[in-house]
């Protein structure tokens, strides 16, 4: 052993002089240049760079919807401009149970941040928190979370929306007085909660616009074209369907032209995709939609300042437009 022992502090003794003798033959030549032959130490190259990008975890509540389809595009696309970032999707195909696996399964693999689109706002609300308090900023984008366990929201007024909508039914359309379907979106979701309120706050002051038939068709278009026929089936006098999204809408104008009574009734909608509520209404479809921006550039907007240190807004409101059979050729107006 203390053979060894010593055979070890031989070696480091030889190894320092070793050392120092080298110094000591390159010190007379200070300004002769040393060709580097030791490689560089390897340092972890800071993060938000092309070899080393921050990874943001996207979870997407549903890939069903074009408006969905479209959202995660806007994310992917300037992203994509973006070779500090990278973004890794998950869809939860309308399952909320899944959708709050996906929240954990982020926070376990340890994202640098999480950009959450929920399907319910009650129980998205603990992983978001999880994923929150864990130090892992969290974009939120377009329904709510209860709470204010996050670090920035992004989405337009749908308060406003459903206000804009009732006003336009209640005004241009209906004068005053008729009897509106109300096809509600998930009323577990905090956009179909606000499109009634807005909604229903616009038409009080119209006593004599009833809302005769409503219905939670979840966002969908099939839950749509049910619920309106059985309103078909019950009434004879319909002269509006409000829609909390637009495949909702088309869904029950498939309903009453199937009912051979498309043309006695106007069809308002949400969202206004070019290539969806904007057609149906070129097309006659839908009387009017309104626009609902999905907030993709934004998020990966604010995403990048909040990686890079900057203090963002807690709430960022996307603005909206109308497009009605008047104005949609013009691209809709815009409303303050
Ligand atoms: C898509 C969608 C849109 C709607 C939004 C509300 O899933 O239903 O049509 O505007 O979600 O969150």
């Amino acid at each position: 052993m203390m053979q060894k022992g010593n055979a070890l502090w031989m070696l480091a003794l030889v190894s320092v002089l070793a050392l120092y003798g080298c110094r000591a033959e390159e010190e007379p030549q200070p300004q002769r240049a040393v060709p580097v032959t030791q490689p560089a130490p390897e340092l972890t190259p800071s993060k938000g760079t092309a070899e080393n990008p921050w990874v943001v975890g996207m979870s997407q509540c549903n890939l069903g919807e074009p408006w969905r389809v479209q959202m995660n595009e806007d994310v992917r696309a300037a992203a994509e401009k973006q070779p500090g970032l990278e973004v890794v999707f998950k869809d939860a195909s309308n399952d909320t149970q899944k959708q709050r696996a996906h929240v954990d399964e982020f926070l376990a693999q340890g994202v640098d941040l999480l950009i959450v689109s929920p399907k319910e706002a009650a129980p998205l609300t603990p992983p978001v928190r999880r994923v929150y308090e864990k130090g892992i900023p969290v974009v939120v984008l377009d329904r709510k979370i209860l709470g204010d366990t996050y670090t920035c929201f992004i989405g337009a007024d749908n308060v406003k929306i459903g206000y804009e909508a009732g006003k336009h039914i209640a005004e241009t359309l209906l004068k005053g007085k008729g009897n509106v379907v109300e096809l509600k979106g998930l009323m577990t979701s905090t956009p179909g909660q606000e499109r009634n309120e807005g909604f229903r706050n616009a038409i009080k002051a119209h006593p004599d616009i009833k809302v005769i038939f409503e219905a939670d068709c979840k966002w969908l278009e099939p839950n749509g074209r049910k619920e309106m026929e059985s309103a078909l089936a019950r009434f004879d006098d319909i002269d509006v369907v409000y829609a909390h999204n637009d495949p909702q809408a088309h869904g029950a104008w498939i309903a009453a032209k199937a009912a051979g009574r498309e043309n006695d009734i106007r069809f308002v909608g949400i969202d206004a995709l070019t290539h969806e509520g904007v057609q149906y209404v070129q097309k006659g479809v839908l009387d009017a939609t309104l626009q609902y921006p999905t907030g993709g550039v934004e998020a990966i907007d604010i995403a990048l300042k909040i990686l890079a240190g900057e203090t963002v807004p807690k709430n960022i409101t996307l603005g909206t437009r109308i497009f009605t059979t008047e104005n949609v050729d013009q691209g809709g107006q815009s409303i303050d």
